[in-house]
């Protein structure tokens, strides 16, 4: 069935920019198997053991690839670009079988429901996040849990007022020129900032700095992730920075959540995790 313009889904154009750099990316995951637990916690490998378990917004599959080693016994992959292809390539080239990656808009997407759902880095590049966030708790089992990430209003006063401006013309260029000509220069300063900064990290001074803990955390890694990263924030033709009081008045919305298990945690200093346990009868 062939698809009108006017019932295209919202966030394609979106999917599409995440495509060029999802399919540009070596084999494999991007993300070292440390990131994947910091990002998923506080859900630990017990959590996923025998599970079912939905990434919504999987990217070229970088988290079901780090999933896969928790023994689940199911992980599906939903998202709406073409680097769903790359997922299920990445996917296909390790030993787990239980998997399956769907090409779909998440916002729309229906389920029998998982007992674990995580949309990591997905909700602030929606048009509507919230509607986002109805599709992970719609595709969560009763009794079962959710996890996401997202970017924060708090601690990216920098990012905001440096990058933003840039990412908004960089988006309507040809990928590779953003990535080669405007990412990757751009990823050199930062690159060098970090590294001081985490050499520096006992420093008072250097404490007080912006994206001090983000800082630290990204320099761990090499040039190519630093690439990526800064890549991965200048494609998006949608970006926004969610503060924490709109993830409480969310989570407040939905009666099936079980209040007692609510969790907000900022990380690395200008993020948002965030989940929750399903009641079992609602
Ligand atoms: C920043 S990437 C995150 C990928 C992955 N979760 C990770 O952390 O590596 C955001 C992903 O969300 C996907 N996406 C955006 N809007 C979507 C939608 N409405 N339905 C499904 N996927 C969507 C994009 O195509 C992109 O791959």
């Amino acid at each position: 069935m062939t698809q009108t313009p006017s019932l295209a889904p919202l966030d394609q154009g979106t999917a599409n920019a995440f495509a060029s750099s999802w399919n540009n990316l070596p084999r494999g995951s991007v993300y070292t198997y440390e990131q994947f637990k910091d990002w998923l916690g506080p859900l630990t490998q017990q959590d996923i053991e025998n599970a079912l378990v939905l990434e919504l917004g999987c990217g070229n599959g970088s988290l079901m690839l780090h999933m896969a080693g928790w023994h689940p016994s199911l992980i599906q992959g939903v998202d709406l670009g073409s680097s769903a292809i790359t997922a299920a390539q990445n996917m296909e080239a390790t030993t787990f079988l239980n998997w399956k990656v769907v090409q779909a808009d998440l916002t729309t997407f229906e389920s029998g429901g998982f007992d674990v759902v995580y949309c990591i880095g997905v909700l602030h590049h929606l048009k509507d996040p919230k509607h986002g966030l109805d599709a992970v708790i719609r595709n969560t089992s009763a009794g079962g849990r959710f996890h996401c990430w997202v970017y924060g209003k708090e601690g990216n006063g920098v990012v905001i007022a440096l990058v933003e401006p840039l990412r908004r013309i960089a988006c309507k260029l040809p990928w590779w020129v953003n990535k080669y000509l405007i990412a990757t220069p751009l990823a050199v300063p930062f690159f060098v900032y970090a590294k001081l900064v985490s050499v520096l990290h006992d420093i008072k001074l250097v404490q007080r700095l912006p994206l001090y803990d983000y800082s630290k955390w990204i320099a761990t890694r090499g040039f190519q992730f630093f690439r990526h990263v800064a890549f991965d924030q200048l494609v998006s033709p949608q970006t926004t920075y969610i503060p924490k009081i709109t993830i409480e008045n969310w989570l407040k919305s939905y009666p099936e959540i079980d209040p007692a298990s609510v969790y907000i945690i900022m990380r690395n200093g200008n993020s948002w995790k965030f989940g929750a346990k399903l009641k079992c009868e609602y």
